[in-house]
């Protein structure tokens, strides 16, 4: 690796075994730094030989604890952060041939410089990377409109466990020859291999946004706005973010300098951005039908309307630091869960009450992509309770409580987070044991020796 490919010693380790919220920290006797693949293969090849466990890395921005080593001391970390290349652009085929290195904010410049879209967008875009966005297969704010990370890819090169590469970068749009093998390095989380690259899918550039800042009734008034918005529109719209008042209190005190949008207080509000191939004024006129008919059925309350590029950045500043506020804050019980849109709102509900019934002073944190039927349900401690208290106190009995009524609901407990180590004992509870003999029979037949992540999604063996 050469002595600027190798890290070693507590202080220069450190940042590579804990993660950004500092709740998972472990330890390495070595991180490694590629800056090719031949170098990720032969490191590989060399651990496989040699028994070592590999922890790959990518911008260490997982809420999982996905993606640094446990405590034991024994792995590798493998940080991908010097393979940063955009190697190629093709804007005839609309593909972007990338290492696994380089950071979401970066796939977006150069898509941007192209004048193409790579429309994956979540809040830590200038530190994630797009190996761990595969890895995890990233969400964000913008599913609605264009999937999640598995469906902006068409194909990826990984190395083995013991070394051996493979690759599908032929940016194909159509291959259908037998199994389609990169999908099961998407959302594997570093636990069947190590992504190196990926060809990515450019979309179109919009012609034009309109955002707006809406108070509504509720989450079942929300739900019926989501619908008026995709049928009136056309499918223009990209985002649809509910935002629950204390989850918009605590973030307006995070931040300090920037005002709320709207006048008073309100219980629920969602954050709507359409983007078209239309003009602006077009674009406008279609969200003020919406809003206006939103207002006619009562699901609206009030709405602000960015008039400017500063105003709808200041309305996403506002979404996209909640995640940060509550870090700052401590004492937040993180659940990520999806269910059928059809049922997002009678979940939140009953949720909601029934977590207030164990401790009436939570503050209910509840935002994110309800677009996706994907909320972030993350009930917080209450202003006077120190945060490690409520937590020993509250953090299994409200998880299981939250993630056992999604379950019920046909949904999923970890809707774009992934496993890591936080939910990775509770897999085996919600999946079916068909499910997680297929998991396991995948693990053994691509890592044997179980050196990759080791310790992370997958629960106990079921032999
Ligand atoms: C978000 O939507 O803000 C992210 O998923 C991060 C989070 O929920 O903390
Ligand atoms: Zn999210």
């Amino acid at each position: 690796m050469g002595p600027h490919g190798c890290l070693t010693g507590d202080a220069d380790t450190e940042p590579f075994v804990t993660d950004y919220r500092r709740i998972y920290r472990g330890k390495s006797p070595l991180v490694v730094m590629p800056t090719t693949t031949e170098q990720v293969s032969r490191v590989m090849a060399w651990c496989y030989d040699h028994n070592v466990p590999v922890v790959p890395q990518g911008g260490n921005t997982s809420l999982m604890g996905g993606a640094v080593p446990d405590g034991t001391g024994t792995a590798v970390v493998i940080s991908l952060k010097k393979m940063n290349r955009v190697l190629a652009i093709d804007t005839v085929n609309d593909t972007m041939i990338v290492e696994a290195g380089v950071t979401l904010s970066g796939a977006r410049a150069a898509a941007d410089d192209a004048r193409r879209l790579f429309p994956l967008r979540i809040g830590s875009e200038g530190s994630c990377q797009i190996g761990g966005n595969l890895s995890t297969n990233a969400g964000g704010t913008a599913v609605l409109r264009y999937g999640n990370m598995r469906d902006l890819v068409l194909g990826i090169e990984a190395v083995l466990p013991d070394g051996r590469i493979f690759s599908s970068l032929k940016g194909l749009r159509k291959d259908n020859t037998g199994y389609d093998l990169k999908h099961l390095f998407i959302g594997a989380e570093g636990t069947l291999g190590i992504v190196t690259g990926a060809v990515l899918k450019l979309m179109p550039q919009p012609r034009s946004t309109a955002v707006a800042f809406v108070a509504v009734d509720g989450p079942e008034a929300a739900v019926k706005l989501l619908g008026e918005a995709r049928a009136v529109s056309g499918g223009a719209v990209n985002a649809f973010e509910l935002i629950s008042a204390p989850a918009l209190d605590l973030v307006l005190e995070y931040l300090g300098d920037v005002p709320s949008p709207l006048p008073g207080r309100h219980d629920w509000m969602v954050l709507i951005e359409l983007t078209s191939g239309t003009d602006e004024a077009t674009l406008s006129g279609t969200l003020m039908e919406i809003l206006e008919s939103g207002l006619a059925n009562e699901w609206v309350v009030d709405a602000a309307v960015a008039s400017s590029l500063s105003d709808s950045q200041q309305f996403w500043r506002l979404r996209e630091e909640i995640s940060d506020a509550q870090t700052r804050t401590g004492g937040s019980i993180k659940c990520d869960i999806s269910v059928p849109v059809s049922r997002i709102a009678q979940f939140i509900d009953k949720a909601s009450a029934e977590v207030l019934a164990l401790e009436p002073a939570t503050r209910m944190v509840i935002y994110g992509h309800m677009g996706d039927g994907n909320v972030h349900f993350n009930p917080l401690r209450p202003k006077d309770r120190d945060a490690k208290d409520f937590l020993a106190q509250w953090y299994q009995p409200v998880s299981d409580l939250v993630d056992g009524l999604a379950h019920a609901e046909n949904g999923s407990i970890s809707a774009e987070h992934g496993i890591g180590v936080a939910k990775r004992d509770d897999l085996g509870r919600y999946k079916s044991p068909v499910e997680l003999e297929l998991m396991w029979q995948i693990k053994r037949a691509l890592d044997p020796k179980e050196l990759m992540n080791p310790g992370r999604v997958l629960p106990q063996s079921v032999d």
